[in-house]
């Protein structure tokens, strides 16, 4: 049936020639969606693409059909300034003045108004604005893989429309980004690149095949939401915990009580650590040493052992140099010069990177692939300046699949939003690993509680090592992913990535690597890994916050559809359909941290100068110093002591709350993180809620490790029992 009346009330179901006429027949819909979507193929469309900007209209035979659910408003002119306000002034809170707040005057000597040092005008040595093709930035990639039509419900309809989607018990499946396989071991979901074998027919784009049937775009399945829509969020499903299977069996049992404050006073507390639930500081704090059942009072002897990873590193290497790098390690806290040892939860930034954010924010800043000017040129060529160091610094085979995102833990909601949604459905199962960080468990639970899949849980053994046959066991044919940490944040553990993504690839399932605690310790080669999506913060790696990367396989980044819309990510848009970018910049909506991926780019290449290799070696040996002094302290217990580790040194120490040690080692300038390290299963997994966990980097020294000792003997030293004793 066409809609040929008007409707009065498209959003009323009751109302004549509203979607209620349109809803009996979803065959009339799913084939007017699918005329809508066969607008022709991109490259017809334009004439011109050198510019970057259509200057052909589209092929009236081409157009899209009229939508059923897409009203475009005629011009209208704007609302007289006269008419009533939306709401009265006075509801508005941010307009309603303050009172008794003086205003204070702005400091003298500061802001736009000082006088700028007469630098020179051309850019110093890393700007590139004489090597970058203005013409050539905001071209869009166009090509038949990239395209994906907007489902209409986007336009004006919040409750009823056609989305290409999924129709209950079938796999959400869609042209251009096609559902993969389940099949084990066979992930061959066919290329709809123009130039590959099975790509879209130019002349007739209702011939692409997708998945493994060959189906046409013609039976692309079409659904209509009826009260809802499938990828919502229930109330039941949202508040519910996913399965978790495979509890590991507890070696470490009870926990015993801290004996009540030492070190600082309550008037120490620090505001926040209560707001981001950190330890408790009340009585029933249960902050203290475990009670190992099978090892009772033994001290640990254990030696990290250098990653399987490692190479040879022959150059000599002078961390009291390197350390001078750093300006914020120049100062003194409390008195006492700044020993930064809590480099799992962020690290320093060197000069060169903070020089470079300077230089891009006098010199370059600019929006980025947009703009015929000079600046944006700059920036543009800075901006994928530092994704082709990415490349580099993974070994990835191409610039398009680094993907900008805020962190690590954006990139894990990207690929679960984004591949999850599409490929994981009732049934299937995720595995990770006890060692998870939250930010690789919440958005996994998210997705199966919304998917009604299961999450499985590779056990640890008591050393903080993955159980490997434990973890090849929860694999199979449900399987659709594996995301597990090359790094354990919490414990140090490095996992056999590299094994357990060949597992996982055996079973027919994706792997997900999560590099933020890896990549500022050891060389990564995404490649070597044959990992499909790898993940890391830059701010980890001595780069500013707010930038990470997503690196995932072409063939996997290729089919997946973009999980924000807006700039950047688009090639083409109106009001009737819009058409996404290929990958990197499909998920890359709206301007993003430029100069902080300029930033990070600084970084991967003062890391580079230095050597990962050396570097590598040089922690392991600082690793290795750092365990033997803190065994030597009495009552000191470390947690997570597996054969190989990377930087952290995670432990406990008898009689005190991990809150306390943190705030002892403070006074004396010793920074540690102090809490559960934003991983609270593994901690619970040796039966505490917190501990305290120096970390390293390669500005760390010898003498860093004996000021951690020093001040930890005498918080010990200071135990009323022990002296009494
Ligand atoms: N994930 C960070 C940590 O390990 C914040 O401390």
């Amino acid at each position: 049936m066409t809609p040929n009346a008007t409707p009065r009330d498209p959003f009323d179901a009751d109302s004549p020639g509203g979607v209620a006429d349109f809803l009996p027949d979803a065959n009339v819909i799913a084939q007017m969606a699918n005329a809508f979507f066969h607008g022709g193929p991109i490259s017809e469309r334009y004439a011109d693409r050198s510019s970057g900007i259509p200057v052909a209209p589209p092929d009236p035979t081409n157009a899209p059909a009229p939508s059923i659910v897409t009203t475009v408003a005629p011009i209208v002119p704007a609302r007289p300034p006269y008419g009533p306000p939306d709401l009265p002034p006075t509801t508005i809170p941010s307009v309603v003045p303050t009172p008794n707040i003086a205003i204070a005057p702005a400091p003298v000597g500061f802001g736009p108004s000082a006088i700028f040092p007469g630098l020179p005008d051309a850019p110093r040595p890393g700007a590139s604005v004489g090597a970058f093709e203005p013409v050539s930035f905001g071209v869009p990639q166009f090509s038949a893989d990239i395209v994906e039509r907007v489902p209409p419900t986007h336009a004006t309809t919040p409750s009823i429309g056609i989305i290409p989607g999924e129709i209950p018990g079938e796999r959400m499946t869609s042209p251009n980004f096609p559902v993969e396989h389940s099949a084990p071991a066979t992930i061959n979901a066919p290329s709809l690149h123009p130039n590959s074998a099975a790509s879209v027919d130019s002349k007739n784009p209702a011939s692409a095949p997708f998945g493994s049937s060959g189906t046409s775009l013609a039976d692309v399945p079409v659904t209509y939401a009826q009260a809802s829509y499938p990828h919502r969020l229930y109330d039941t499903a949202s508040t519910a915990t996913p399965d978790m299977q495979a509890q590991a069996p507890y070696e470490l049992t009870a926990v015993i009580p801290g004996s009540g404050p030492a070190g600082p006073t309550a008037a120490d507390a620090y505001y926040f650590l209560e707001r981001a639930g950190g330890p408790a500081t009340g009585d029933d704090a249960l902050w203290a040493t475990p009670e190992i059942s099978a090892e009772k009072g033994e001290q640990p002897t254990f030696q990290p052992r250098l990653s399987p990873y490692s190479a040879p590193a022959a150059q000599p290497f002078d961390p009291d140099a390197i350390k001078r790098d750093f300006p914020i390690l120049q100062q003194q806290v409390h008195g006492r010069p700044l020993v930064w040892l809590d480099n799992a939860a962020t690290t320093q930034k060197p000069r060169p990177v903070i020089d470079r954010l300077a230089h891009f924010y006098e010199y370059e800043n600019s929006n980025i692939h947009r703009g015929a000017h000079t600046l944006a040129a700059r920036a543009t060529d800075a901006y994928e300046g530092a994704r082709e160091k990415v490349r580099r610094f993974l070994n990835a085979p191409s610039v398009e699949d680094v993907i900008f995102v805020r962190g690590a833990t954006e990139a894990i909601n990207l690929v679960a939003q984004s591949w999850g949604r599409r490929n994981v459905r009732e049934g299937d199962e995720i595995v990770i690993t006890w060692l998870e960080h939250h930010a690789n468990i919440v958005p996994w639970q998210q997705l199966c509680a919304e998917k009604g899949a299961k999450l499985r849980v590779a056990p640890v053994d008591d050393r903080g090592q993955i159980v490997l046959e434990q973890y090849e066991r929860l694999l199979g044919p449900r399987t659709r992913i594996v995301a597990i940490s090359q790094v354990s944040n919490a414990l140090g553990t490095i996992t056999p990535a590299r094994e357990m993504t060949a597992m996982a690839h055996r079973h027919g399932a994706r792997a997900l690597v999560d590099g933020a605690q890896a990549v500022p310790h050891m060389a990564v080669d995404v490649q070597e890994i044959d990992c499909d999506f790898y993940v890391f913060s830059g701010h980890k790696v001595f780069a500013p916050t707010g930038i990470g990367v997503l690196y995932g396989k072409r063939d996997v980044l290729e089919h997946m559809p973009p999980w924000q819309g807006g700039g950047n990510m688009i090639a083409d848009v109106t009001f009737e359909r819009t058409i996404y970018q290929g990958p990197p910049e499909r998920f890359e909506a709206g301007t993003g941290s430029i100069a902080d991926a300029v930033g990070l780019g600084a970084a991967i290449d003062y890391i580079e100068e230095i050597g990962l290799a050396l570097i590598e070696r040089y922690e392991h040996e600082l690793l290795t110093y750092a365990t033997e002094q803190l065994s030597t302290i009495p009552g000191l217990t470390f947690i997570g002591t597996a054969a190989e580790k990377a930087s952290v040194l995670s432990f406990v120490l008898d009689g005190y709350r991990v809150e306390d040690v943190g705030k002892a080692l403070d006074r004396d300038g010793v920074a540690v993180r102090a809490g559960h390290h934003c991983a609270q299963p593994i901690l619970r997994r040796f039966g505490l809620e917190a501990t305290v966990r120096p970390s390293l980097a390669f500005y760390n020294t010898r003498a860093d490790v004996d000021a951690l000792v020093a001040s930890l003997l005498r918080l010990q030293a200071s135990r009323p029992d022990l002296a009494a004793g």
